[in-house]
C-alpha cells in the first residue's frame, strides 16, 4: 500500500481516511511497548502511508490545498493522540507489572536469631556485687586453678583436713604440683591480703568446684562469694551489721540474720549463718545460707599481717542456695543445663 502511494501520490479522502483507519487498528491492538514501537514504524514514521500522503501535498493542486491539508492534518492528529494514550496505557501496565512482580511483604515477620537472656545466677550476683560495691567495697577476683597452699594451707587447713581428701578436691594433674580446683572463694582473702595494703573491703565473687554430685540440691561446679574485711578495731557486731544490711537489700527491709556456733579453720570465732526470709513461698522462715567468723590470727599471719594490731571478718555464701529460695527454684540442675526458657522467666534484664 505505501508503494502503491508513494506511485500515486493522488491524495483522497478515502485513501487519508484508510491510512488513518489502519494505523489506529495496529495502534489499539499493540500488546505492549514493543509491538506498538511497531505500529509507528510502520504506520507513522517516514515512509508510512501517511507520511508519502503528507509529503505528496506538494503536489497538489493550489485550490485544493486547503481542504486537503486539514483533511490529512486531522488525520495524522488522531492518528498521534492514539499513539500517545496507547503509550501511556502500556506504560502503566507494566510498571504496574513490574511492581507487582519485585513486591516485598514487609508486614511477613523476619527470621531473626533470639535475643536470649542473661543467666539469673549472673544477674544475682551483679545484686550482690552491687550492694557491696554501694558500701564502698572492692570486688576481687582469683584462678579457679589454685594452688593448694592458698586453697588450704594458708588457711589453717590441717594437713589431714577432710576437705582435702579426693573424694571433695579435685586434684589435677601431677600431683607434684599441688594445683586443685579451687574447693571455695576462700583463698580470695589470702590473695587479697597479700595484694593489698589494709585496711581491706573485698567481696570476691566466683566459681568454684567440688566432687559432689549433680543432683536437685548439689553441682559440682557452683558458685560463692566471698566477703573480707581487715582493719583496726573489727568486731563481730560490724560483721552482723554488715550481714544484716546485705540481708535487707537482697530480702527486703524485714529480712535478718542470725549465727549459729560453728568451726571452720580459717575463722575463730566461727559461725554458721542463717537467715530469715520473710517471703519465702512456704512462708517467713529461717534458711541456713553460709559460713562466716573473725579472721583467724594464723591466716593473718600467713599473710603478713600483724594480728595484735589488725582484726577482720569473713564470710562465704552459695550463690545458687540464695537462687533456689529467693526466686523458687526447685532444682539445682536448672541453673547448669542452659535451657535459655530457665532464664527467660527472670525476664529479659540486660
Ligand atoms: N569457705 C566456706 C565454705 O565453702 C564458707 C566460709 C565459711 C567462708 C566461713 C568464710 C567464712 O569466709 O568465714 O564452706
Amino acid at each position: 500500500m505505501s508503494d502503491n502511494a508513494q506511485n500515486s501520490p493522488d491524495i483522497t479522502p478515502e485513501a487519508v481516511e484508510s491510512a488513518v483507519e489502519a494505523a489506529l487498528a495496529a495502534i489499539g491492538s499493540a500488546a505492549d511497548t514493543a509491538q506498538l514501537k511497531a505500529a509507528r514504524a510502520a504506520h507513522v514514521a517516514e515512509g508510512s502511508p501517511l507520511a508519502v500522503l503528507n509529503a505528496s501535498m506538494r503536489q497538489v493542486a493550489p485550490e485544493h490545498k486547503a481542504a486537503f491539508g486539514k483533511l490529512i492534518g486531522q488525520g495524522r492528529g488522531r492518528v498521534t493522540q492514539a499513539l500517545a494514550a496507547k503509550e501511556a496505557e502500556l506504560a502503566e501496565a507494566e510498571t504496574a507489572a513490574r511492581l507487582e512482580a519485585e513486591r516485598v511483604d514487609i508486614t511477613a515477620v523476619a527470621s531473626r536469631t533470639p535475643v536470649g537472656a542473661r543467666h539469673p545466677l549472673t544477674l544475682l550476683q551483679e545484686q550482690i556485687s552491687d550492694v557491696f560495691v554501694g558500701m564502698g567495697w572492692e570486688i576481687a577476683e582469683g584462678p579457679e586453678l589454685e594452688h593448694e597452699w592458698f586453697n588450704f594451707d594458708a588457711l589453717n587447713f590441717d594437713v589431714d583436713h577432710p576437705a582435702r581428701q579426693e573424694q571433695d578436691t579435685f586434684y589435677v594433674d601431677p600431683a607434684s604440683r599441688h594445683l586443685v580446683m579451687r574447693t571455695h572463694t576462700s583463698p580470695v582473702q589470702v590473695r587479697s591480703m597479700l595484694d593489698r595494703e589494709v585496711p581491706i573491703y573485698v567481696l570476691c565473687p566466683g566459681r568454684v568446684y567440688r566432687t559432689d554430685e549433680f543432683d536437685a540440691t548439689h553441682l559440682p561446679v557452683f558458685t560463692q562469694f566471698e566477703g573480707l574485711v581487715v582493719d583496726k578495731g573489727i568486731s563481730m557486731a560490724h560483721l552482723k551489721g554488715t550481714l544484716d544490711h546485705v540481708a535487707r537489700q537482697l530480702f527486703g527491709p524485714e529480712a535478718k540474720t542470725r549465727f549459729r556456733t560453728n568451726f571452720f579453720p580459717f575463722t575463730e570465732p566461727s559461725a554458721e549463718l542463717d537467715l530469715w526470709h520473710p517471703t519465702f513461698k512456704g512462708g517467713a522462715r529461717w534458711i541456713e545460707w553460709g559460713g562466716c567468723g573473725m579472721i583467724n590470727p594464723n591466716v593473718l599471719r600467713a599473710a603478713g599481717i600483724d594480728p595484735d594490731v589488725y582484726s577482720g571478718f569473713a564470710f562465704g555464701m552459695g550463690v545458687e542456695r540464695a537462687l533456689m529460695f529467693r526466686s523458687d527454684v526447685q532444682d539445682m540442675r536448672d541453673m547448669a543445663e542452659g535451657d535459655v526458657r530457665f532464664s527467660e522467666q527472670f525476664g529479659m534484664v540486660v
